[in-house]
């Protein structure tokens, strides 16, 4: 056996414990070397050239696409793998009937400490790089600190790009500062001599996270949220644990800012799940009619969301860059996106044009006539109708959950608090799910308990951000099933809770919208325009918000009437309004259904105030 890699602490590393940590990982995994990430653009550029050579990215026309890169990841790996996804607390009911759970001494067996442990040599004859990084503002009191350990290159550069990475992370933990620590390994170590691949990875993969300690460990996936893990590990699922134990919410969220033409400026969170238009929302460009108005981006995924003593919420995005959905993005439906994505942007999984640059189904509506595709293979219209996949439509040029990685300094609509310590106030929250039916294009709840209740039970048709199939039906609660690191049913409690710990500060809620841009015709289309044209849907949000917006009470809550939204610029008669906003009795008793398996899934754990407003709701039903 080779001897162990030297620590090679750089001389700013004061944290005995963190050098300690790294000595024990790098025993436990054995890599060749150890590299400490300072987070300088020369750093970043070298490794970014490192991949080049090693096959794993390509960089891009410099004369289109300057400072960027192609990667193409293997084909077995390419979401979120949510089966192989572990919440490890001591006791099974803590974790709850939603995650999978394995106790901690079994998992640390199968990982670190048996016979057989996946981690003992899992990053033989590779680099380990010690990524140091802050979820939120380097030095804010909201931000907490992780260091990933990881064998990937391609992670490296990727979470320069989606934290704040680097040697002054390693200066603000000083000598005795609180880390989560993050191991991660693609699983594929080397044998001397042995070739390797552009795209390691593992078939066996494990996303496992231990709440009480606060450790993740991540093996065999070096894809998006599998790898990344400061991301949906750490400011999702290890970060609302923490958020219940201290009194605040870590949550999938976009957050914006909306001005108005008279300069009033509001904030409102949404939690939509994977693919379900967070990205879309938090870069809106208002559509003509709506002159003056202004939406920013603060974040488009992940809030940390706080009470302060001023008796409001205020949320910040603890993230720096975007890992978005690049397919369906044009500059119709997102140009803030795509102007972020001029340059300096790690494409993963798009297809390749002739002329060096990328293209994904959506972008045009013509593809172009020759196209690399995803997997390296020559692509044409024709190519793609004579190989259709199991949907039976033609094979796409780009994977459905292709992505970019760029920094959210690249975006156009930046909103000037997106790096403030402090954070923003949020004035509404808003919750939704992709439905081609039953529920309505939006509609306000009467209290928080009922939005709650809403939250709690939205549903959602599956999405390619996962692995496995697509357009399924599943509850999706607070768009967090796959990001929740308790029970939730607690999470449920904990979200009630808030609103009496805000009360008793003597202030007002945020209030709890839901949406749903996706309600499709009788012809499968979807009848909501959608994109820029949400904006009618924020501005009336904003008015309901200020207590001037007019709607009609129905079964779950307030919708605006027809006349009730602005339809300046865009011809949308009545009965197709109607279409979108209708509430029909009898699909909302089969939903109602649905939401009883939920109930008897979380079991004792659902909190009792949520089965009663069950009850009335149903009661109004049944009138
Ligand atoms: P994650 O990054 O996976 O958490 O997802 P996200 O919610 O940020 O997803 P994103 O905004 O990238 O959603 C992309 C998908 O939603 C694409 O298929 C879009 O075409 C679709 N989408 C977004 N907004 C709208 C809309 O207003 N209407 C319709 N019909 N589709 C939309
Ligand atoms: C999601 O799936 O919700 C994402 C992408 O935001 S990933 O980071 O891969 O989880
Ligand atoms: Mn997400």
């Amino acid at each position: 056996m080779s001897s162990p890699a030297t620590v090679n602490a750089p001389e700013y590393v004061k944290h005995a414990r963190l050098a300690a940590w790294v000595a024990e990982v790098a025993a436990l995994t054995q890599p060749k070397d150890i590299v400490w990430c300072d987070g300088s653009q020369a750093e970043y550029d070298r490794l970014c050239e490192q991949l080049v050579a090693a096959g794993t990215m390509q960089r891009l026309n410099p004369a289109l696409r300057p400072g960027s890169f192609l990667a193409r990841s293997d084909p077995s790996d390419v979401a979120r793998v949510e089966d192989r996804t572990f919440i490890c607390s001591e006791r099974a009911e803590d974790a709850g009937p939603t995650n999978n759970w394995l106790a901690p001494a079994e998992m640390r067996a199968t990982l670190q400490t048996g016979p057989s442990a996946l981690f003992k040599g899992s990053m033989r004859g590779r680099t380990m790089y010690v990524v140091p990084f802050s979820m939120g503002p380097v030095g804010s009191h909201i931000s907490h600190i992780g260091v990933e350990l990881t064998d990937s290159p391609y992670v490296a550069v990727s979470m320069r790009v989606m934290t704040r990475m680097g040697r002054r992370v390693v200066e603000q933990l000083g000598s005795d500062g609180t880390f989560v620590p993050c191991v991660h390994s693609v699983g594929a170590p080397l044998e001397p001599g042995q070739a390797d691949v552009a795209w390691p990875c593992n078939t066996t993969k494990y996303i496992v996270h231990y709440p009480e300690t606060h450790e993740i460990w991540s093996f065999g996936s070096g894809y998006g949220g599998n790898a990344l893990l400061g991301k949906k590990c750490f400011a999702l699922r290890i970060a609302s644990t923490m958020g219940r134990d201290q009194g605040w919410l870590a949550e999938h969220m976009l957050i914006l800012g909306v001005t108005d033409p008279q300069g009033r400026k509001h904030h409102v969170a949404a939690a939509f799940p994977s693919a379900c238009g967070k990205t879309n929302f938090a870069m809106l460009v208002p559509p003509a009619g709506f002159d003056g108005w202004k939406v920013t981006t603060i974040g488009d995924d992940i809030a940390w969301i706080k009470p302060h003593a001023d008796g409001r919420m205020y949320a910040i995005n603890p993230e720096a860059g975007y890992f978005g959905v690049a397919p369906g993005t044009n500059a119709h439906t997102n140009p803030n996106c795509m102007a972020s994505l001029t340059r300096d942007v790690i494409f993963t999984n798009v297809a390749l044009t002739d002329d060096g640059d990328v293209w994904w189904e959506g972008m045009t509506d013509t593809p172009p006539a020759h196209l690399v595709d995803w997997q390296g293979r020559d692509w044409t219209p024709e190519i793609a109708k004579a190989n259709p996949g199991p949907d039976g439509k033609p094979r796409p040029a780009a994977h459905p959950n292709a992505r970019f990685t760029v920094a959210a300094t690249n975006n156009p609509a930046l909103d000037p608090e997106w790096d403030s310590t402090a954070g923003v106030p949020i004035d509404a929250f808003i919750f939704g799910g992709r439905r081609s039916t039953t529920v309505p294009l939006v509609t306000e709840a009467r209290t928080w308990m009922e939005g709650v209740y809403m939250a709690a039970t939205m549903g959602s048709e599956t999405t390619a951000a996962q692995a496995g199939a697509t357009g399924i039906v599943r509850r999706d609660p607070f768009a967090m099933l796959p990001f929740c690191g308790y029970h939730m049913g607690d999470y449920f409690r904990h979200w009630l809770e808030m609103e009496h710990k805000l009360e008793a500060s003597g202030h007002t809620l945020p209030k709890i919208f839901c949406v749903n841009w996706f309600r499709k015709g009788a012809d499968g289309k979807f009848v909501w325009p959608g994109y820029g044209e949400n904006m009618r849907v924020l501005q009336w949000i904003v008015q309901r918000v200020r207590g001037e917006g007019g709607g009609t009470e129905h079964l779950f809550g307030i919708s605006p009437r027809y006349e009730d939204l602005n339809w300046t610029g865009l011809p949308f008669p009545r009965e197709r309004f109607d279409a979108v906003i209708g509430v029909d009795h009898q699909a909302w008793s089969q939903e109602m259904k649905l939401h009883d398996a939920l109930f008897e899934q979380l079991g004792s754990r659902m909190p009792a105030e949520l089965a009663t407003t069950k009850q009335r709701l149903e009661e109004r039903l049944a009138a």
